[in-house]
């Protein structure tokens, strides 16, 4: 009787220590957290920076979505990212050209008007 309580005991000290040892692969969890937490940190500032931009048309122009430079278009002195716009593959679509103010285009030649601008991401502003 005395073994079979003496292994009872093994037994159970063995079950705590391996529960022990997986508590603390947990936590190791929040030092793997912290690069995570920081970098939602960082995104805010930069989306900051982002929103800050402002480019005058002459240099709103090198932005035409050519030789890897994004595709930029201003309406209404918002500039819009086409980057990511099928329509506005290799920033060129219907006859236009990313790199240039497109109001009046949009407004009164594009069958869809300005609703097309809706979703596409905002990366500033045109000088006045
Ligand atoms: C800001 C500048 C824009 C201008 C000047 C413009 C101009 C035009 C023009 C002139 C057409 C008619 C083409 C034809 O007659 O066949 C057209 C059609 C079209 N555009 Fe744009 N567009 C602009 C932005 C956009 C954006 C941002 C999108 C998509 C997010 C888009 C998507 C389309 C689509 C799908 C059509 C086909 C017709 C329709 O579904 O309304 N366009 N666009």
């Amino acid at each position: 009787m005395k073994n079979i309580k003496f292994i009872m005991i093994l037994l159970m000290a063995t079950i705590l220590l391996t529960g022990c040892s997986k508590s603390t692969t947990p936590a190791e969890a929040p030092s793997s957290q912290d690069p995570a937490v920081s970098s939602p940190v960082d995104e805010p500032a930069e989306t900051e920076a982002t929103e800050e931009l402002v480019l005058t048309l002459e240099e709103l122009g090198q932005y035409n979505g050519e030789n890897g430079m994004p595709a930029y278009v201003a309406v209404d002195g918002v500039i819009y990212d086409f980057t990511g716009v099928m329509e506005w593959s290799g920033g060129k679509h219907n006859g236009f050209e990313a790199g240039n103010d497109l109001t009046e285009e949009i407004k009164n030649i594009s069958p869809h008007g300005v609703a097309r601008l809706k979703g596409v991401p905002i990366v500033g502003k045109l000088a006045e």
